[in-house]
């Protein structure tokens, strides 16, 4: 038994996110935690609210909050939702906590013990009107790359480029609109990772080579440009304090760590803030994960690839400057984009579907479903309403769906509420375990190897031997001649349905569940079923009895997809 830290991106504080931010993070995450949790491991899936940096300040605005008031309220609200999509998150906490606050200052006091951080004076761009310095995205203009209009300070959204405020041509403040800008000085701290690079490139050398080839070819890449000596500190009101034993001046002038320094760390203080939350004599030792953890701990990170990056090169450059044994990934799953008809999903400009209105339409076991059978992992791939309604129809409705219900109703209908007996397993019966037994393996191994377009396609494979087993042995034909031989057939599906209901769990958890409960047994019925186990397809025997639910997945309609094409936009608006 293996111990497994598992961390997804921290999700931005401003606002309820997208299908695509979904699934190139917290969904493939939760499948993975869900799959080692079923395996036996020792499961710690950690997740926050990223809630520093200018987006959550002028979400703030917007909104005519505090800060820490619509932080407050904006963490309840994602939270709510990743419940809807049943993440099984050990705990979900927040950037902005009082533990996060304490180790990115102490990652900082060490870093610059180590002579990793400098102060340098800096040219920034300041607005009388405002009375302040403009960083990031408090700053916008004209993109000197592509000459896109509405070019941030950090990042041109047209072309992609990271800018410097300095850059933009025409700059005015987000805040005020004023054009009247100035360049001033003013002191940051900056973070050597020039001067950490070659350990960084070392330790990549060491353990990328397992990483899947998205993250460990962008992680090169950046190594090969080079890395930059970055400023680490920013004018604003929120976020985690420099602090003032160290730089007493800079705390003074009332400096913040820019929002991508603490956010890393923040997977370190959610996990302090599981332990700090454990109820009266519960044990939760957050360090044995984090700090001097031994080789049993298995770290891995799920993100979209613009976040890559940070994790694979600045987080554990981070790490290594700061001396001291904190945990480093094992391995980073990157994800491409999910795309709404070909074009951007895109939060500002509230284009695609949102997590939340998903919600309001269909329960999360189809959006779970849909959203890892085409996870954008080699490639980009596109949401479509046409392709969704499809998908859902065909592999939940028809394939699965159906499979269950018909095969309890009709055991039922022939042979009442338990499992009936039927004689010896003969050669399709046999066949059906090899077969079984192959896909599963499969299924695991793709699993394990993160591949989760390749994990639904064995887990449908699952699905679809059991519709063509029934349909060579048509026990409704069966039940005419030899009830004996028709009992066997049901045995032997019901005991598939079983086999479902502990394997699709990772995607499906709502109807995995009600798959497991149709039967009376005894104990933990989601533990996992090994290949060599399913291939007998005798897990529920002879004489257990169950019941008969209600149809797990029902069809989207021509009228439903026109419904979501009207209320969301579809082709046509592309
Ligand atoms: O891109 C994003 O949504 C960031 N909030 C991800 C942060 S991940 C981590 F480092 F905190
Ligand atoms: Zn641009």
């Amino acid at each position: 038994m293996a111990r497994h830290l598992i961390t997804s991106a921290l999700p931005y504080i401003n606002g309820i996110k997208h299908l695509g931010n979904m699934v190139g993070s917290m969904l493939p995450a939760d499948v993975y935690s869900r799959y080692l949790r079923q395996r036996g491991h020792d499961v710690l899936y950690i997740c926050a609210t990223d809630e520093h940096g200018t987006p959550a300040e002028l979400a703030a605005k917007e909104a005519g909050l505090s800060v820490a008031e619509f932080c407050a309220q904006a963490h309840d609200a994602q939270k709510a939702v990743y419940d809807g999509f049943e993440l099984s998150f050990d705990y979900f906490g927040r950037s902005s906590s009082r533990q996060n606050v304490e180790i990115t200052q102490h990652f900082a006091r060490k870093l610059a013990e180590n002579g990793f951080i400098e102060e340098r004076a800096v040219r920034q761009v300041y607005s009388p009107v405002d009375g302040r310095f403009l960083p990031d995205r408090y700053v916008e203009g004209t993109c000197p790359h592509c000459g896109h209009d509405k070019a941030r300070g950090d990042q041109c959204e047209n072309c992609t480029r990271v800018l410097d405020p300095t850059d933009l041509i025409d700059p005015r403040s987000a805040i005020s609109g004023s054009t009247e800008i100035e360049v001033r000085e003013t002191k940051h701290l900056f973070l050597l990772q020039s001067t950490l690079q070659p350990e960084v490139e070392a330790w990549i050398d060491a353990v990328g080579g397992e990483w899947p080839h998205l993250s460990s070819a962008i992680a090169r890449k950046w190594l090969t440009e080079g890395l930059h000596d970055r400023a680490i500190t920013r004018d604003l009101d929120w976020g985690v304090p420099v602090p003032a034993d160290t730089w007493p001046e800079l705390a003074a002038e009332g400096k913040v760590f820019y929002v991508w320094f603490d956010a890393p760390i923040e997977y370190i203080g959610a996990t302090k803030e599981w332990a700090d939350a454990a109820a009266d004599g519960e044990r939760r030792d957050w360090k044995s994960w984090w700090y001097e953890a031994d080789d049993t701990v298995r770290y891995t990170q799920f993100m979209g690839k613009d976040n890559v990056p940070f994790h694979t090169v600045m987080f554990p450059a981070t790490e290594l400057g700061v001396r001291e044994p904190w945990k480093k990934v094992d391995v980073v799953k990157g994800f491409n984009w999910l795309t709404y008809y070909g074009g951007k999903f895109s939060t500002s400009q509230k284009r695609g579907v949102f997590t939340g209105p998903a919600l309001e339409i269909l329960p999360a076991d189809y959006w779970r479903y849909f959203l890892i059978a085409n996870a954008p992992e080699s490639d980009d791939s596109s949401f479509t309403w046409e392709h969704f309604t499809a998908t859902v129809n065909k592999d939940l409705a028809d394939t699965l769906g159906n499979f269950v219900n018909r095969v309890l109703s009709f055991s039922r209908k022939r042979f009442g509420d338990a499992v009936p007996p039927g004689g010896t397993p003969g050669a399709a019966e046999e066949r059906l375990g090899v077969e079984v037994c192959h896909l599963l393996a499969e299924y695991e191994d793709q699993l394990e190897a993160l591949q989760f377009r390749k994990a639904a396609s064995a887990l449908r494979a699952l699905w679809s031997a059991g519709n063509a087993y029934l349909e060579e042995k048509a026990p409704w034909l069966e039940v005419r001649t030899d009830a004996d031989a028709a009992a066997l057939t049901l045995r032997t599906a019901l005991n598939l349905i079983h086999v479902y209901g502990v394997v699709s769990e990772p995607f499906i958890p709502t109807a995995s569940a009600v798959m497991r409960g149709a039967f009376s047994l005894e104990g933990d019925t989601a533990t996992w079923v090994t290949a060599s186990r399913a291939e007998l397809l005798d897990g529920v025997p002879a004489g257990t009895a169950f019941t008969v639910p209600a149809v797990l997945f029902t069809k989207v309609t021509e009228e439903d997809l026109e419904s979501y094409r009207a209320r969301f936009g579809g082709a046509e608006d592309h």
